[in-house]
């Protein structure tokens, strides 16, 4: 049997077996009613004028050619004077200064004088959505025309048609069958690895589950947390196998994979790596699919959007998106709102519908956000020139510094955890916002400053942030990424 068949035999048993055990799960969508349009132009007029019109083909997202100036607003933020002494002296605050100072004074005048201006290098909204109008818009018309719940999860009463077809979209843009949304990105990753191992023990013939009926999982040392925490707890299921390759090691994990005489193989990897801006070797890894014949997961959490000549993500990117047989991906990044999703086949999906806990059991995400994300998603693939824009940014960062950076997320690892303060410090004195990033996320002595990059970030930002650079850190000393091999499981 070839490897999508054979994983596609091994979910269709699973999933007859939770139809003969009658834990086969529904999605039920329900189409919200509007208000009446009139009654809602009565009530909103002042905020919103075009409420008249119905949604939502692709002519009602209004798009724009180049950076505006609320754009700005995705990457500039003000901090107050007593975070900006607790940053300095590096205090640990539960943020309640921002409530209770007395330095934030009513008068707006004043207000703003007492505020430190800072470009932000820390955020992830790599395309600059965040504080798109159009994507507001929707929000609030879904708000406006709805209410703010979903009511339920999305097994219960809380699937509507803006899910449905928020969904559909994102197939559509990962060339998948369909798609799940999950609560989070990080919900995705946890729901998913359950449904993978949950395989493993409704397959077995007894309740020990024998070596063949297991479910090998092979996961990157660097893989995020929120991976890592889903293979934890579908390992409790006993079913399942873990083995950890060195980071994007092909040939370490070649050697896993070839002296594993289990059957049901996963490689689990991600995209574009968050703490360190590398990405996973894509190609060779589609290469290895064919040879040892693993389901194929990755959590596109950074590229998708970003990556690709469509945004459809770093499988695009690297012309391998039939061999990636589940995508996870999330709306909190380059979509500049907040949820995230699995695109997979819909065999996956009802198992997963099924089996993922964290899907199962959590709120479906609020009708404004689907709102939100679905024009995010429209106005990220329409407005081509943010994508041209940010790998610009890229290729400026590159030019300025001689650091061969090749992707968005630019990890600059400074080893010991003063010197990381130190220039983190230095850097908010200088108006921006570049967080250290130490240990447990990091390994010891491999301290950084992650530099995330934005469309909405001008060239004169990266002149102005690596000149400030330069005076805190050798650039020739630099380590870009950590591949030592250090295991976060
Ligand atoms: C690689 C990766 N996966 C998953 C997540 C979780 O996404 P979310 O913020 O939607 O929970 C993140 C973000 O923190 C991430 O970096």
């Amino acid at each position: 049997m070839d490897i999508p068949s054979a994983w596609d035999s091994w979910v269709g048993e699973a999933l007859a077996r939770l139809e003969s055990l009658k834990v086969l799960r529904s999605l039920r969508p329900i189409c919200l009613r509007k208000q009446s349009t009139q009654l809602l132009v009565e009530n909103h007029k002042q905020y919103a004028p075009n409420l008249e019109n119905d949604v939502a083909d692709d002519e009602e997202f209004e798009v724009f050619d180049e950076l505006r100036p609320w754009d700005r607003s995705s990457v500039e933020v003000e901090i107050g004077e007593p975070t900006f002494n607790k940053w300095m002296h590096d205090i640990p605050s539960p943020g309640d200064e921002i409530v209770h100072s007395p330095f934030i004074s009513k008068d707006p005048q004043s207000h703003h004088q007492q505020l430190k201006k800072l470009i932000l290098f820390s955020g992830n909204d790599y395309l600059g959505l965040s504080s798109h109008p159009t994507i507001g818009r929707a929000a609030a018309k879904a708000a406006l025309e709805h209410g703010m719940g979903p009511r339920g999860s999305a097994l219960i009463c809380g699937y509507t048609n803006y899910h449905s077809q928020l969904e559909s979209c994102l197939a559509d843009l990962k060339k998948k069958e369909d798609c799940l949304l999950c609560p989070t990105g990080f919900a995705a990753n946890m729901a998913l690895m359950t449904a993978i191992g949950s395989i493993g023990s409704l397959l077995t013939e007894n309740s020990i589950p024998s070596k063949d009926e297991k479910i090998a999982i092979f996961s990157d040392a660097l893989n995020h947390a929120s991976i890592i925490d889903g293979i934890r707890l579908a390992e409790r299921q006993k079913c399942v196998k873990v083995f950890i390759y060195r980071h994007c090691d092909v040939s370490h994990l070649n050697t896993l994979l070839s002296r594993c005489r289990m059957q049901r193989k996963v490689v689990v990897t991600d995209s574009l790596f968050s703490m360190d801006g590398d990405y996973a070797p894509m190609v060779e890894l589609a290469n290895l699919r064919k040879k040892h014949g693993f389901l194929l997961v990755i959590d596109d959490a950074h590229g998708s959007f970003v990556c690709g000549k469509n945004g459809g993500g770093v499988a695009e990117e690297f012309n391998c998106e039939r061999e990636v047989d589940l995508c996870i991906g999330t709306f909190s990044k380059a979509a500049g709102c907040h949820g995230g999703f699995i695109a997979c086949s819909k065999r996956w999906k009802l198992l997963i519908q099924s089996r993922g806990r964290s899907f199962i059991f959590s709120t479906a995400a609020p009708v404004p956000v689907v709102a939100a994300v679905h024009a995010a998603v429209k106005v990220a693939k329409r407005e081509t020139w943010r994508r041209r824009a940010i790998w610009n940014r890229v290729k400026d960062f590159r030019a300025l510094t001689g650091i061969p950076v090749t992707s968005p997320i630019i990890s600059l690892i400074v080893g010991s955890e003063e010197k990381a303060l130190q220039a983190s410090r230095h850097l908010l004195k200088s108006g921006f916002h570049v967080t250290a990033i130490r240990p447990p996320t990091v390994p010891p002595n491999s301290c950084r400053l992650r530099v995330a990059l934005s469309a909405a970030h001008t060239r004169e930002d990266l002149e102005k942030l690596t000149a400030e650079l330069s005076q805190c850190i050798n650039f020739q000393d630099t380590g870009i990424y950590c591949s030592n091999g250090y295991a976060r499981l």
